[in-house]
């Protein structure tokens, strides 16, 4: 059977003040009141039953996340007590998975990005259930056509087309986020995908490549599958690493039963990790400035302005290109070209709370 796995973890921290201490920027309801998260379950929703769904987050979120997803059945949202990156995020389940169903094919997707057209996206995903399911040894990826020499994502180095599948590639070596000159390379070379951070495998080839390649964390998967309630005590000593450094990086290298496909991802594919990214994404005012909440802007524009507060209004004059947020926690002032520096600025506050 197809099972999906959506990702909704990671800290947030470029989205603060309107995510806090850890909340993931998927469960947001940012764009047109829907959060990310909602937005990746409707992408997957019909390609496997809702039963075969299920999401990881971190344990304090599972009530919001079944809010925003009444349709999975509760046990399917698998609360982490500390957050142990991708690695953990994706085995965890993926030991679930094969053991409600030993040959179960997963995808494993994620929240973070907006994605247009959702049909292609959707026939991609099939094709990886399809390659998958033909093919056991396969860890499938999805390639997207970079646009520039970006360090932020893992390159696919792509070969030949396969045999069984001329629409898919094989994948050469999978480096993940090389250094500015490595990825300079291998953009001019015109050989390479950007990893867009999806795969599909069956869920026992991934336990088997763990047994190799980290039989710890397999040993710790196998002991929560077989005692869930050892979460809290197992969860927190597991290796935190991501699952594109500690598997698809060595497996990409041959030796471990397997081999790394890709499937082009002819898509737009958008991350929304930043105000700067996400500003695109919100409604214009007739000035131009992306506008979400009771805002009044005069000579302004270009500027990314959202008012999470019901009891106050944001008013700006005179300003350009910046973004400007208040929630009932904190009032955040950048400008949008900036936005990386939020996460230095929320340690920052942190640091002198
Ligand atoms: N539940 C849970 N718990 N999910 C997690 C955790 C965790 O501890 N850590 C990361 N994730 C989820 C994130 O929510 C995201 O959906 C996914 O795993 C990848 O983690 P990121 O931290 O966003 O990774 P990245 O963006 O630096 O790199 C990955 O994605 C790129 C594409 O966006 C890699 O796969 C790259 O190779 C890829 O190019
Ligand atoms: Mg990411």
């Amino acid at each position: 059977m197809q099972h999906v796995l959506i990702l909704a973890g990671g800290s947030g921290t470029r989205l603060w003040p309107l995510s806090h201490q850890g909340e993931p920027k998927q469960l947001l309801e940012l764009i047109d009141g829907m959060s990310l998260l909602r937005m990746a379950y409707e992408r997957v929703a019909g390609l496997v039953p809702d039963s075969n769904i299920v999401v990881c987050t971190g344990a304090a979120y599972a009530d919001t996340v079944a809010r925003l997803l009444p349709e999975i059945p509760g046990e399917n949202i698998l609360g982490e007590p500390v957050g142990r990156d991708s690695l953990n995020a994706v085995a965890w389940p993926a030991g679930i998975i094969a053991d409600r169903d030993p040959d179960g094919v997963m995808a494993v997707v994620t929240a973070d990005h907006i994605i247009r057209p959702v049909d292609d996206f959707r026939a991609a995903l099939q094709h990886g259930f399809d390659l998958a399911t033909a093919d056991p040894g396969a860890l499938v990826t999805f390639g997207v056509v970079p646009t520039e020499p970006n360090t932020g994502f893992g390159y696919l180095h792509r070969g030949g087309p396969l045999e069984s599948d001329p629409h898919a590639h094989e994948v050469l070596e999978f480096v993940e986020k090389p250094s500015p000159e490595v990825a300079r390379q291998y953009f001019d070379s015109g050989e390479y995908w950007w990893n867009s951070g999806m795969f599909v495998w069956r869920a026992s080839t991934l336990l088997d490549c763990l047994a190799q390649l980290k039989p710890e964390t397999r040993h710790q998967v196998d002991q929560l599958v077989a005692d869930p309630s050892r979460i809290d005590e197992v969860y927190p000593l597991m290796e935190k690493v991501s699952v594109d450094i500690a598997v698809m990086e060595p497996a990409s290298h041959g030796g471990y039963g397997v081999h790394v496909a890709a499937i082009p991802l002819e898509i737009q594919w958008y991350d929304v990790g930043s105000y700067e990214a996400l500003a695109p994404h919100l409604l214009d005012d007739d000035e131009g400035n992306h506008v979400k909440g009771l805002a009044v802007a005069l000579d302004s524009s270009g500027n990314l302005l959202i008012n999470d507060r019901s009891d106050a209004v944001l008013a700006v004059t005179g300003l350009r290109n910046m973004a400007v947020v208040t929630t009932d926690r904190a009032t955040l002032v950048v400008p949008l070209s900036q936005s990386q520096q939020v996460k230095a600025l929320v340690a920052e506050v942190a640091a002198r709370a």
